[in-house]
C-alpha cells in the first residue's frame, strides 16, 4: 500500500509521535477507510527508514486509543467502526491543531466559520414525526428509468457541455407553461434560471443583490436554511412576526426600511406555521415593497399540496412593478436528490443571474433535464401531484382525528391546510425539551418550533411532519404521545 507520510528528523517532536499524528490524520480524513489493512511493522519501518520499535510504538498507541484493531494471523486493521468522539472531530479541525501554520480563510471562509451550526440530528425514535420527509416509495421509479434510458440511448449530446446557460430550453418552456396554469406566475422561459434545488437559487440571490450589513425581513417563525444563507453572507436579519394569515404585513412599517433590501417570504405555505399569506395581506406586500424599493423573494416551495381552497395566485404574479424574484423547487413533488430548481427573475436581471450560475458549476445535469421535460410535458407531473396530494391528505386527515381523540382541548392544530407537515400547540405543563425527552420515551420523536423562532422561548409549539408515515403509524404516534403527556 502506498501511505504518503511524511516524518521530519529535524523537529523536536519525536518519530513515534509524528508517525502517530499522520496516521491518526489519514483515518480522521478518510485517507484510510474502516477495516483498510495497514502495511506490516516491518514492512512500514523499512520504507520510512525508521526503525520497527517506532513503528511498533505508534500502532500501539492507535491500537489503544480504538483507530486501529489487530486480527491475529492477519495484520492490522482500521477500525470498522471508530468511535463517535473520534468521528466528531472534524478533518478542518485535526489539521488546524496539528498545523502550526494554520490555513489563512477569505473574508466569507472567517465568517462561515464563526457562525457554524450543528446540523439537527435526525429523530430516531420508532415513530418520527419528522420534518421534510416525502413518501417516496410512490414515486414512479419504473417510469422515470424507462424515460433516463431511453434519453441516455436517443444521442450522446447529453455528455456534452450544455449550450444553454440558462438550463435546457425546453425544460424552461415546460416550467414556464406549468406555473402559469398552476400557480399564476406570468413569466417567459428567457426568465427562468435553472439551479440546483431552492438552496443554491437562495445563494445566487445573496451573491448579487446582498452586501454585508443589507436588511433582509424574515417570517418570524421561517425556514433555517434561507436565514442561514443569509447570515453567510452578512446579511442583516429583521423577523417580523406571522399569524394565521402569514406575515403581518402591517409590522413592516415599525423597521427601519433605509438598508432594508429584501423581504423573504412563503407566501402559499408559511413555513413553518403553515398559514397561507391572504390576498388582502399580498397586495399590501407588493405595495409597501414598491414604496420602499425593496425586492421579494417568494419561496414557493410545496404549494402544490395545498387541501381545500382553491390557490391564491402566486405575488410573481400579481405584481405589477418587477418587485418580485419567485423560487420554486422540485424537491417536494418529486425528489430532493434530483436537485432541480429555478428562479424566475425580472427581465432586467437575467443576464446577471445566468452568469453567477454559469460561474457557479456552469450547469445542470443535462440528462435529467431532459427526462423531466418529456415528464412534465407528458402529464406525468401532474398526474403524480394529484396522486400524492390524495395520499397526503388521508394521512393528513389522520393525523388531525387522532390529535383530536387523543388530545382533545390540550392541542391546537395550526396550518393544517397545506403541505406535509403541521404545526401544534400543546396545552402541558411540561417545557419543550421535557415533552420531546417523554416522547422519546415512549418511542415517539417530534421537533419543537423552537429554533424556527429569532427568539427562541418555549411556546409549546411542535412540528409533525407526516409525509414518509402511514396512516396506522400516525394514530400510533399521537396515542403514544398523549399518554406520555399524561404521566
Ligand atoms: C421553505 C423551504 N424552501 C425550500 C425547500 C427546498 O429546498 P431545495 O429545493 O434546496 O431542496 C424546503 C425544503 O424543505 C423548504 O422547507
Amino acid at each position: 500500500m502506498d501511505l504518503t507520510i511524511t516524518l521530519d528528523n529535524q523537529i523536536d517532536r519525536p518519530l513515534h509521535q509524528q508517525l502517530y499524528e499522520e496516521l491518526r490524520q489519514t483515518i480522521l480524513t478518510g485517507r484510510l477507510l474502516p477495516r483498510q489493512k495497514l502495511p506490516s511493522t516491518r514492512s512500514l519501518a523499512q520504507s520510512l527508514h525508521i526503525s520497527r520499535t517506532t513503528v511498533t510504538q505508534s500502532y500501539d498507541r492507535l491500537l489503544s486509543e480504538g483507530y486501529l484493531e489487530s486480527i491475529v494471523g492477519s495484520g492490522t486493521y482500521v477500525c470498522a467502526q471508530l468511535p463517535d468522539e473520534l468521528l466528531h472531530s472534524s478533518p478542518v479541525e485535526t489539521e488546524q491543531t496539528l498545523n502550526s501554520d494554520p490555513i489563512h480563510l477569505s473574508c466569507y471562509g472567517n465568517h462561515l466559520s464563526q457562525t457554524l451550526f450543528a446540523l439537527q440530528p435526525k429523530l430516531e425514535q420508532p415513530i418520527s414525526f419528522r420534518l421534510g420527509q416525502l413518501a417516496l416509495q410512490h414515486f414512479p421509479i419504473a417510469l422515470w428509468r424507462k424515460l433516463l434510458s431511453r434519453y441516455c440511448l436517443a444521442s450522446s449530446d447529453w455528455l456534452d457541455y450544455a449550450a444553454d446557460f440558462q438550463g435546457y430550453l425546453p425544460l424552461r418552456q415546460a416550467i414556464a407553461a406549468y406555473l402559469s396554469r398552476s400557480r399564476a406566475v406570468q413569466c417567459t422561459p428567457q426568465q427562468i434560471i435553472l439551479t440546483n434545488g431552492t438552496q443554491q437559487a437562495l445563494d445566487l440571490v445573496m451573491r448579487l443583490l446582498i452586501d454585508a450589513g443589507d436588511g433582509i425581513v424574515v417570517e418570524d417563525p421561517g425556514y433555517l436554511s434561507a436565514r442561514r444563507v443569509f447570515l453567510s453572507h452578512q446579511a442583516v436579519l429583521a423577523p417580523v412576526p406571522v399569524d394565521e394569515s402569514g406575515l403581518i404585513v402591517e409590522k413592516l412599517a415599525g423597521l427601519d426600511s433605509t438598508s432594508l433590501k429584501l423581504v423573504y417570504v412563503t407566501p402559499s405555505h408559511q413555513f413553518p406555521t403553515g398559514s397561507i399569506l391572504s390576498l388582502a395581506r399580498r397586495l399590501e406586500l407588493l405595495a409597501w415593497a414598491h414604496q420602499h424599493h425593496c425586492l421579494i423573494l417568494e419561496d414557493d416551495y410545496d404549494s402544490e399540496y395545498r387541501y381545500g381552497d382553491r390557490p391564491i395566485p402566486a405575488l410573481q404574479g400579481l405584481d405589477q412593478s418587477n418587485s418580485v424574484i419567485y423560487i420554486g423547487t422540485f424537491s417536494k413533488v418529486l425528489f430532493p436528490s434530483l436537485r432541480i430548481g429555478y428562479l424566475v427573475v425580472p427581465p432586467s436581471l437575467v443576464f446577471l443571474f445566468t452568469q453567477a450560475k454559469w460561474l457557479c458549476d456552469r450547469q445542470l445535469p443535462m440528462l435529467e433535464q431532459q427526462v423531466l421535460t418529456e415528464f412534465i410535458e407528458a402529464g406525468h407531473l401532474e398526474s403524480h401531484i394529484r396522486r400524492m396530494r390524495s395520499h397526503y391528505d388521508q394521512l393528513r386527515q389522520t393525523l388531525v382525528k387522532a390529535l383530536k381523540t387523543h388530545l382533545g382541548d390540550r392541542v391546537v392544530i395550526l396550518g393544517e391546510q397545506a403541505g406535509i407537515h403541521i404545526m401544534v400547540k400543546l396545552q402541558t405543563s411540561w417545557n419543550d425539551a421535557e415533552v420531546i425527552q417523554r416522547a422519546s420515551e415512549a418511542g415517539v420523536g417530534l421537533e419543537s418550533a423552537q429554533p424556527y423562532y429569532l427568539q427562541g422561548i418555549d411556546r409549546g409549539e411542535f412540528i409533525l411532519g407526516y409525509g414518509d408515515l402511514d396512516s396506522e403509524t400516525i394514530a400510533m404516534g399521537i396515542d403514544r404521545l398523549a399518554q406520555a403527556l399524561e404521566k
